[in-house]
């Protein structure tokens, strides 16, 4: 506004619903002599602005007192304040995050370990259980049933803090979300209309279907909970230009803006104590970005939630098997005969109990198994071996030599020998590339017995013309 649009009585200006305060304001400068402040004014445009006034009141030489303002517009300077402001409380938010991930991220590495260890055990005993009492065999169906829960936890912990493993591949979000369909219907009640809405053309985008089910499904049981007496849930796909947007509605109870501003955050909920553990949420965030994606959520207390999932559109237009894959139609197949020369086997893990279990699977197949408690230790013991070794297990992160140090120094002198990485954190952060070469695996921790031997089978196959 120029000054030459400024009237000279400033009141003029305020829009009505702001007159009382203004007047309050005047009666304050009268009152006190003079006053500072921030007030609302429409400019000529019909914007609204908002202004800083400095007034103060001049009595002598006018018949009335008059009030004079210096006023300063202070709207564009506000506007990049709050967006400071805003852009600080997003960051601080981001940092909290991460460092409770990284938390729990630690915790859920070590407690797959020993989870590992339990269910490797457990397996064990399960194939000796018909001996037992029938009491017994029940008792441990129950710590079976328990171990896949924590093992599940675990998941969502390593989901949140961004070390899952993930095997990304071009899927079509249509396809998916049809696939999906009847168990999200599952997860729904039957008060519950769920409609898909498809969108017209594909919608291709690079990832691990398996982030996408599980932020749909955790979505849909979020979307359920809000909906104790029943509503509508819908879940459009939308492309347009390079972005994919998954657009997740509910009619729920939705959220406060407190509520919706925490509920990403890890361990948050509203849910009484062993309803909910707050992590949904939490590992949808972590597990999308991770893949490149991002989450918008929008809430309205008594309308409803709407999760906005977005992504770029796929460049690459492969379906390629992923080595996950290929791994997943390994195990599909029959194993082959057991050895009939034993298959010797070098296994580096530097957590004992881990250790042994590995071996006792192995030995209980007919494996020759040399164990080493760390890298040093496997390179000393494989210089002092008179045959040589056929397939190497090893940890991929261990103090001073890791895995991928210990696979060099022996393929130095054994090119071609077969290595099968075990670890629970993901290859690509430590710049392991297990999907160019055939005789390399991954197995991410906790793994199950038959997990285990069927990469172990399928990189050292037994060598019955060697026994003859
Ligand atoms: N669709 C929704 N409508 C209303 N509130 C929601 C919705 N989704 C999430 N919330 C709120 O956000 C909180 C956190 O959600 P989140 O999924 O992370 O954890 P949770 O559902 O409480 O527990 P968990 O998913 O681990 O079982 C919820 O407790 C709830 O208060
Ligand atoms: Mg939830």
């Amino acid at each position: 506004m120029r000054a030459d649009e400024v009237p000279p009585n400033l009141g003029d200006l305020v829009p009505p619903h702001h007159r009382a305060g203004f007047h309050e304001y005047l009666a304050r400068v009268k009152r006190e002599g003079r006053a500072e402040g921030l007030g609302t004014v429409l400019a000529s445009d019909g914007t609204r602005r908002v202004w800083h006034f400095h007034s103060s009141i001049r009595r002598e030489g006018v018949a009335e007192p008059v009030v004079r303002s210096i006023v300063t517009d202070v709207t564009d300077a506000r506007a990049r304040e709050r967006l400071l402001a805003d852009r600080e409380t997003r960051l601080r938010h981001a940092q909290k995050i991460e460092a409770v991930g990284k938390l729990a991220g630690g915790i859920a590495h070590d407690f797959n370990n020993i989870l590992t260890v339990i269910a490797g055990h457990l397996a064990l005993a399960t194939d000796e259980s018909q001996l037992m009492p029938a009491q017994a065999r029940a008792d441990l169906e129950e710590v079976t049933r328990a171990v896949g829960q924590a093992t599940r936890l675990t998941r969502r912990l390593l989901g949140f803090s961004r070390k899952q493993l993930l095997a990304p591949r071009v899927v079509d979000v249509n396809a998916l979300i049809t696939e999906l369909e009847p168990m999200l219907a599952r997860v729904l009640d039957e008060r519950i209309a769920f409609a898909a809405h498809p969108s017209p053309t594909p919608a291709r985008i690079n990832i691990d279907p398996s982030v996408l089910e599980s932020a749909l499904v955790n979505l849909a049981v979020n979307a359920r909970d809000a909906m104790p007496d029943g509503g509508t849930l819908t879940v459009d796909t939308v492309v347009r230009g390079r972005m994919v947007t998954i657009v997740v509605r509910d009619s729920g109870t939705g959220m406060d803006p407190e509520t919706l501003a925490r509920a990403g955050e890890p361990f948050f909920t509203t849910k009484g104590a062993g309803v909910g553990t707050g992590l949904g949420l939490a590992m949808i965030y972590g597990s999308v970005e991770q893949s490149g994606g991002s989450i918008r959520m929008e809430s309205t207390p008594g309308a409803g939630t709407v999760v906005h999932l977005l992504f770029p559109v796929a460049t690459g237009d492969s379906d390629a098997e992923t080595p996950t894959e290929e791994h997943r139609a390994a195990r599909r197949s029959t194993p082959p005969p057991p050895s009939v020369r034993p298959v010797s086997v070098l296994v580096v893990e530097d957590e004992d109990p881990l250790r042994r279990l590995v071996e006792r699977i192995l030995v209980r197949e007919g494996y020759h198994v040399t164990p080493a408690r760390h890298g040093a230790d496997a390179l000393h013991i494989v210089s002092a071996l008179d045959d040589p070794i056929e397939l190497l297990i090893t940890d991929l992160v261990m103090p001073e030599l890791g895995g991928r140090e210990v696979t060099e120094a022996l393929r130095a002198t054994n090119p071609s020998l077969p290595v099968l990485y075990i670890s629970g954190y993901d290859p690509d952060p430590v710049g392991l590339d297990v999907g160019d070469q055939a005789n390399t695996a991954f197995l991410a921790k906790p793994f199950t017995g038959s997990a285990l031997l069927e990469h172990v089978r399928r990189l050292a196959p037994p060598r019955r013309d060697a026994a003859r």
